[in-house]
């Protein structure tokens, strides 16, 4: 197999007492979207930071081309693109000036792209940096990343302050990437963004990776929620192993709704067949069902910032 574009082993981070990273490990592949999600606080950007070797690990190791992110950062920055989190701008200078700095910072040029991708951002390049709304400090950004020729592109929640159509046209530019055989790696809380565009998801939870896989397979962790109607009565269906929240629907004679472990799904079929179906409706668990068990047990991310 190819060798992974970034190699994330039990990474550990301190801030002082505070434990922010306590065991991060994921891979990415070359030619791979991969979606890193995760409650407020508990480790994305952290994450990030140290991949961008702004931050210094205090265990673990994390490599990006095979190389190590802090002894070598220079070479690899030569290679990836990226968009911070919080986006800071020189304020004095303009929105045009400032990209052109952020290319020439990664020796490349203001090009055909350039232009496309300000008019289709709808970027003023000659307002400065200091009157620009969030949104349009993170289209600077953006249009540096995505004018820039990169292997990998990193990309810390960079639709938070785009309005709905920025955040499609961002989208079609990351599947663009991904059809050009790049790589990327991109934070969201956005779960229909990480849904279109992600080949691999990790669900990081206080510091920690809970869970990587493709959506397929994390599905397979997840409940699918059934509403069926049968001929029969569904008393059986009712004391099944993996059957949750069975609800009788009022009025009506054998049927209700109940929510399935995808694990049981087809023992489940089974026996609903043997009570003759006359309707089944079902509905898939969508990534913020998934999402929602882990967000459940996140309380006390946090808890340290309420000082
Ligand atoms: N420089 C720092 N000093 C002290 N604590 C920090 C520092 N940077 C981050 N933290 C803490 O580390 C934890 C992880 O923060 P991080 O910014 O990585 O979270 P995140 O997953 O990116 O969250 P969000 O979704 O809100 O962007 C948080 O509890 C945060 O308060
Ligand atoms: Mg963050």
């Amino acid at each position: 197999m190819a060798q992974s574009v970034i190699h994330i082993k039990q990474l550990e981070k301190k801030f002082g007492n505070f434990q922010a990273l306590r065991n991060i490990s994921f891979d990415v592949n070359p030619g791979e979207v991969f979606g890193f999600i995760g409650p407020n606080g508990s480790g994305k950007s952290t994450t990030i930071r140290i991949l961008l070797g702004i931050l210094k690990a205090n265990g673990g190791s994390a490599t990006i081309f095979g190389k190590d992110v802090w002894q070598q950062a220079v070479q690899i920055h030569e290679r990836i693109a990226y968009v911070p989190g919080d986006v800071y701008l020189w304020p004095n200078l303009t929105g045009g000036e400032i990209i052109d700095f952020l290319l020439k910072l990664n020796h490349q040029h203001h090009s055909a792209r350039t232009d496309e991708l300000i008019k289709a951002f709808e970027l003023d390049p000659r307002k400065k940096a200091r009157t620009y709304s969030k949104g349009n400090r993170q289209k600077v950004a953006l249009i540096a990343a995505l004018s820039t020729e990169a292997e990998l592109y990193i990309f810390d929640e960079p639709t938070s302050g785009l309005d709905p159509l920025m955040e499609e046209l961002f989208q079609s530019h990351v599947l663009e990437l991904k059809k050009q055989g790049k790589s990327v790696l991109l934070s969201s809380h956005i779960l229909s963004e990480v849904e279109r565009m992600c080949d691999r998801i990790g669900i990081v939870r206080a510091g920690e990776i809970v869970e990587t896989g493709t959506l397929n397979e994390m599905r397979q962790l997840t409940r699918t929620q059934i509403t069926v109607q049968t001929q029969h009565s569904l008393d059986p269906v009712k004391i099944l192993a993996g059957i949750h929240g069975f609800t009788p629907i009022p009025e009506t004679l054998n049927k209700a709704t109940f929510a399935v472990d995808t694990s049981e799904l087809n023992h489940v079929m089974v026996v609903l067949a043997q009570q003759g179906i006359e309707a089944l409706q079902s509905m898939p668990p969508t990534l913020e069902d998934l999402f929602m068990r882990y967000y459940d047990h996140a309380e006390g991310d946090d808890s340290h910032e309420a000082k």
